[in-house]
């Protein structure tokens, strides 16, 4: 077993997207090699109304894949295929642009005034950039829930997990999308497929990721599978934590517990052109979907 060290941690930077929505973007819009094959990260948790209610109006993608999890509040949503619903604590929405689709997320959070959640883009190989749209809806009851000896919780959102499946399929970036709750203490060795690229996201308590190769830090163990492990700081709510190559991660949990989200996939390695919710492999099929949006073909069929 071979632990993958940890590149980087970073907090997630205030950004504004959609009609003026308040959020926090822990990567997208920098260098799409460095998650691939995810390209942007954005945590929307929110709790005044008045940063999130206009919402993100009608706007196309092409060439990606969107990921929506909701932990609090609603989401009323609509796309150009007909599908329409809201989204509510716990669910997840997915959906393939593919070719093309038109679509509106409007927030209205809760009784609270929340509105809490994330949204993943994962790319689209050139082989699949252009197929036909689709969009999966996840009701949270759907979602497997495993519950382990030391009082570790994993929704398992997307991909396979301690012999356990999540609901949505057939995504192109082979993703494996966990939701993870350690009691306070605990610490835990995770397995992750050496062939993906991994990151964790904390949103809450503390979590303390150990790396192999850090030359100072918090001893904390000092054999596991021969290599001493040290233990870099303590990483808080809105960190992304990037993970190097490897096929295990271990983490520890501050004195109040930690969640995190921890997502892994395969990388795709194309060249990437974007522009705003449109990515491609080049600068012609960039300039060809401004045309389709100009010309009102970007929906196929
Ligand atoms: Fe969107």
């Amino acid at each position: 077993m071979s632990l993958r060290p940890v590149m980087e941690t970073r907090k997630a930077a205030p950004a504004m997207e959609g009609a003026g929505v308040h959020l926090h973007r822990a990567f997208g819009f920098q260098d799409p090699t460095e998650l691939d094959p995810f390209l942007l990260f954005d945590d929307f948790r929110n709790d005044n109304p008045e940063h999130f209610l206009r919402g993100f109006p009608w706007h196309p993608h092409r060439g990606i894949e969107t990921i929506t999890y909701v932990l609090a509040g609603t989401v009323a949503h609509g796309d150009s295929l007909g599908n329409t619903g809201t989204l509510g604590a716990g669910d997840v929405q997915w959906m393939t642009a593919g070719s093309g689709i038109l679509h509106q997320e409007m927030p209205t959070g809760n009784a609270q005034g929340q509105m809490h959640g994330f949204q993943l883009w994962g790319n689209l190989p050139a082989s699949q950039k252009m197929t036909a749209p689709r969009y999966q809806d996840v009701g949270a009851q759907e979602i497997p829930e495993i519950v382990d000896d030391d009082g570790t919780r994993v929704r398992v959102i997307v991909g396979e997990f301690w012999g356990r499946t999540g609901p949505v399929d057939g995504i192109a970036a082979d993703p494996q999308y966990l939701d993870i709750s350690l009691p306070a203490g605990v610490r835990k060795t995770i397995p992750v497929d050496t062939y993906r690229r991994a990151f964790a996201y904390v949103f809450e308590g503390h979590a303390a990721f150990a790396d192999a190769s850090a030359p100072a830090g918090v001893l904390l163990e000092k054999e596991v599978a021969g290599e001493e492990i040290h233990i870099r700081d303590m990483s808080g709510n809105r960190t992304l934590v990037r993970f190097g190559t490897g096929d295990e991660i271990t983490v520890q949990a501050g004195p109040e517990g930690a969640r995190f989200l921890l997502i892994s996939g395969a990388p795709i390695a194309e060249p990437v052109a974007w522009h705003g919710p449109i990515v491609m492999n080049t600068q012609a099929e960039l300039m060809q979907a401004m045309k389709d949006l100009r010309d009102g073909t970007f929906i196929q069929g």
